[in-house]
């Protein structure tokens, strides 16, 4: 390929192709190559054979000055894939042979010699674990800040009111920081997933070769240290084949992506102009060509959207996965899109949330109003009527009766009369207003987990120490 991305196919033969007595179809060539998209496993590549030279020469392999000679012809090379000037060629098929080639290109012998005790299926192994450690570390930060955006809005609306809601339909007040801090939660959980799976990630397939192992005496432990990796792949045949820990990162990421799109529909939801709850900064939202008046949430919009090609990908690597037989086959190179996209598209919209998470406004007049609307309290007066020595059951009954006299007089339940009430139940006292509000129903789930501002601000300060740190 050449620096403007167009194939250069005038390039002598294939490294492979001593026993073949035709040349390779270009449609072939063009159908089996990868170079075009693991060419951004570059540095993966090149960090993965610093590392295995290295070893090669302590080990005796290669000679102390083939060792040099690999360490600045990479440092030239990564120069050139840095600079965007690598004479990236579709005839040397994938990433690999891309930078074998160019190192030998420029160091001669030694370049020739770095492949001693190895196979591209225990190096391609290698780079994408890498390459998926080093994505894992970013979204882990990415996520981090998400919380941290969503952790200052709990803690300012801590005690600001509004609907809980349950099949869609007003059922108790809650708070919004409340409402905020589940999705505190969700993240904290999808971060103990990317870093549970990190664990599996970060080990060793370097030195199974193809499949079976190398009868050189390699010391695999000393490249697992030199890449940071916490163990070795106890079993080649295993090592160069699984991808299971692609496809859990790639599950990991699916939950992220279902999180942001629940956290989404509520802000689609939230800002349209029949719920009026909150407000997203304009610099997140988008106008219409043709309605003037129009702000449209596209932020959310479109991250609930791409939740279903993260998914997508999930189901891809699953289905790739399925049924190959041991050890490596060619299926395996269909694994880098998918992930590649999967970590690109958690990248684009965790950061994009950080941002938006900090433009919001919200509509506290309008969550109370909502709040308000729905009977929200009458579980309150239920949970009242119960702790006078009326049984659930009964109490329920007679709040329902309550909540049709208050819908018939188009009034909130703490809008009736003490009397009233009364002609309901003869233990109800002047007590009874403190929870029929809203601030007394939140005031009154004080448990842990529960919506009470106290509780909030609690869970807000646990999550900054533990979620934080
Ligand atoms: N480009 C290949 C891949 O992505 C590298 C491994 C090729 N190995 C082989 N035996 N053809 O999987």
């Amino acid at each position: 390929m050449t620096q403007n991305g167009k194939p250069d196919t005038g390039s002598p033969s294939k490294v492979w192709s001593g026993r073949f007595s035709v040349p390779i179809a270009e449609s072939v060539k063009a159908y089996t190559a990868s170079v075009q998209f693991d060419r951004r496993l570059a540095e993966f590549d090149i960090q993965g054979s610093l590392a295995h030279a290295q070893m090669l020469s302590e080990a005796g392999l290669i000679t102390p000055a083939d060792l040099q000679a690999i360490q600045s012809g990479m440092a030239t090379l990564l120069e050139e894939v840095r600079g965007g000037r690598f004479p990236w060629n579709l005839d040397d098929e994938d990433v690999h042979l891309n930078i074998e080639r160019r190192l030998t290109q420029l160091i001669g012998d030694a370049g020739k010699r770095l492949h001693t005790a190895r196979s591209r299926n225990d190096q391609v192994a290698t780079d994408i674990r890498l390459y998926l450690r080093h994505e894992i570390d970013h979204l882990n930060g990415l996520l981090r800040a998400v919380q941290a955006a969503l952790l200052d809005l709990a803690e300012r609306h801590a005690a600001t009111p509004m609907p809980g809601f349950t099949h869609l339909q007003v059922a108790q007040p809650v708070t919004f920081g409340h409402h905020m801090m589940a999705y505190v939660e969700m993240f904290g959980r999808d971060r103990e997933r990317l870093s549970d799976c990190r664990h599996r990630v970060n080990r060793l397939p370097l030195g199974s070769a193809a499949l079976a192992g190398t009868s050189y005496p390699i010391r695999r432990e000393r490249v697992a240290e030199l890449l940071g990796f916490e163990s070795i792949c106890l079993n080649s045949l295993d090592a160069v084949s699984d991808r299971d820990f692609a496809i859990e990162f790639c599950a990991a990421g699916a939950l992220i992506m279902t999180h942001i799109s629940r956290l989404s529909e509520e802000f689609v939801l939230w800002m349209s102009p029949r719920f009026g709850f909150i407000r997203i900064g304009d610099a997140f939202c988008t106008g219409s060509s043709i309605m003037p008046q129009k702000r449209n949430p596209d932020v959310p919009e479109l991250a609930r959207g791409k939740s279903g090609r993260v998914t997508g990908h999930l189901m891809a690597l699953l289905t790739l996965m399925k049924g190959q037989p041991l050890a490596y086959n060619k299926d395996n190179q269909e694994d880098k899109e998918p992930l590649f996209d999967t970590a690109d598209t958690l990248s684009s919209t965790l950061s994009i949330f950080a941002e938006m998470l900090r433009d919001i406004t919200v509509n506290e007049e309008a969550m109370r109003r909502a709040a308000l609307e729905g009977f929200s309290t009458a579980t309150d007066l239920a949970d009242y009527l119960v702790k006078k020595g009326m049984p659930f059951r009964d109490a329920h009954e007679v709040v329902a009766k309550a909540v049709r006299l208050a819908e018939d007089q188009h009034c909130d339940l703490s809008d009736l009369s003490l009397e009233t009430l009364k002609g309901f139940s003869g233990t109800i006292e002047p007590d009874v207003f403190e929870v029929l509000t809203i601030e007394g129903s939140l005031a009154s789930r004080n448990v842990p987990g529960g919506t009470a501002p106290e509780q909030v601000l609690a869970a807000v300060r646990a999550a900054r120490a533990t979620q934080l740190r």
